[in-house]
């Protein structure tokens, strides 16, 4: 049976994240992160810090280092287990990279030029001091993913055109050549899908975001979160109600205060009735506290161990390349590329 289609014990789930930040933020961890620890313990999970993709706009090598353990312990801290997931840096897969080049070559160039991620970042930077890598980038992505062949990729709302293009080259390569990959799908919890401003509800929660106000770090200190908390916009009015179009900024709070406490929407809109926003915006302060003192301490801790934090990444890599390897072989013989021959071996 070749390896493709080798069946699996458990269905696979597989996502990453970029080493962009030293800090996760609200919107990673309740619209991603949190999802693949809930993941872990039914399927067969892949997790791998995206650094390749971290370099397609200018970047420091020293921060884009550090930032990579720092993204490794705040998966760790959030609940990955190393010993369940293969949590690992894309960059020690090289079969990643090999499979991207595939990709970019059957991917056409205004097709790549439409994603809205492309887009956006060309329009901001301008379109001459853009990098090619920033225009294949989504392709590098779809490797990422076909290599593994999961049922489902966990991410947030901003990466569902980035999933439909994967599943569009998945199938436009299994029509050319013959079937290899499977047709992955996204996983995007609708309640935290999109986590928004604090300080703009009508934005997303973005490290890009014009002001710290509103956006929380999760590796912050636990006081000045709780003040971004109590100084979040709120709408006019003074019922707490959940009303995405009439209360921006109160739904966003409540999907948080939801998401981490497991009390549902309407429960708390009945604890708040006849309450004003203060009272409202003071709680949700101490339950955010709540969730990110022992997170952050837990990171720091780990930051402490690097050679722990190598360790861990060193097993990653290698579940992640046995699987992976395998793949690529299938693929470079299907597209007609001829298999080394070991000078031993003739
Ligand atoms: P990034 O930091 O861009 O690598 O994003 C890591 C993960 O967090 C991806 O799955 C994103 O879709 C998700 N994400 C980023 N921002 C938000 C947000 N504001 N709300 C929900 N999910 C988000
Ligand atoms: N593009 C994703 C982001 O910015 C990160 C990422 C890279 C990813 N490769 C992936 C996510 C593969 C899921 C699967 O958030």
């Amino acid at each position: 049976m070749s390896s493709t289609q080798e069946p699996q014990a458990r269905p696979r789930i597989l996502s990453g994240i970029q080493p962009t930040s030293d800090t996760i933020h609200l919107g990673n961890y309740l619209g991603a992160v949190r999802q693949w620890a809930q993941l872990q313990e039914d399927f067969e999970p892949f997790f791998f810090i995206a650094n390749q993709h971290a370099i397609t706009v200018e970047h420091d090598a020293k921060l884009l280092r550090e930032r990579t353990y720092r993204a490794a312990a705040q998966l760790v801290a959030a609940g990955v287990d190393p010993e369940r997931s293969a949590i690992f840096v894309q960059s020690h897969v090289p079969e990643h990279a090999q499979l991207g080049w595939i990709m970019e070559c059957i991917t056409g160039f205004g097709e790549a030029r439409r994603m809205t991620q492309f887009k956006d970042k060309s329009a901001k930077i301008g379109e001459g001091s853009v990098s090619v890598g920033l225009l294949t980038y989504p392709m590098l992505m779809a490797a990422d993913i076909l290599l593994y062949r999961p049922q489902y990729v966990p991410v947030g709302e901003d990466q569902r055109q980035h999933l439909e293009l994967t599943r569009d080259l998945a199938q436009r390569f299994n029509h050319r050549f013959k079937k290899t990959f499977r047709l992955p799908e996204a996983y995007i919890p609708k309640a935290t899908a999109k986590i928004m401003d604090l300080q703009d509800p009508t934005s997303k929660m973005s490290k890009s975001a014009s002001s710290p106000a509103g956006l929380i770090d999760v590796l912050d200190d636990p006081k000045v979160t709780a003040k971004k908390i109590r100084s979040a916009v709120t709408d006019s009015g003074s019922e707490v109600r959940f009303d995405e179009a009439e209360k921006p900024g109160i739904a966003n709070l409540l999907r948080i205060y939801s998401a981490l406490s497991g009390t549902e929407i309407e429960a708390l809109e009945k604890q708040y009735a006849g309450k004003g926003y203060g009272d409202f915006k003071k709680d949700l302060a101490d339950v955010v506290v709540e969730f990110v003192t022992p997170f952050r301490d837990r990171t720091l801790a780990l930051l402490d161990d690097r050679a722990e934090l190598d360790r861990i990444l060193a097993a990653g890599a290698e579940k992640a390349r046995a699987v992976a390897a395998r793949t690529l072989v299938d693929v470079y013989d299907r597209v007609g590329f001829v298999a080394p021959v070991r000078s031993a071996d003739q």
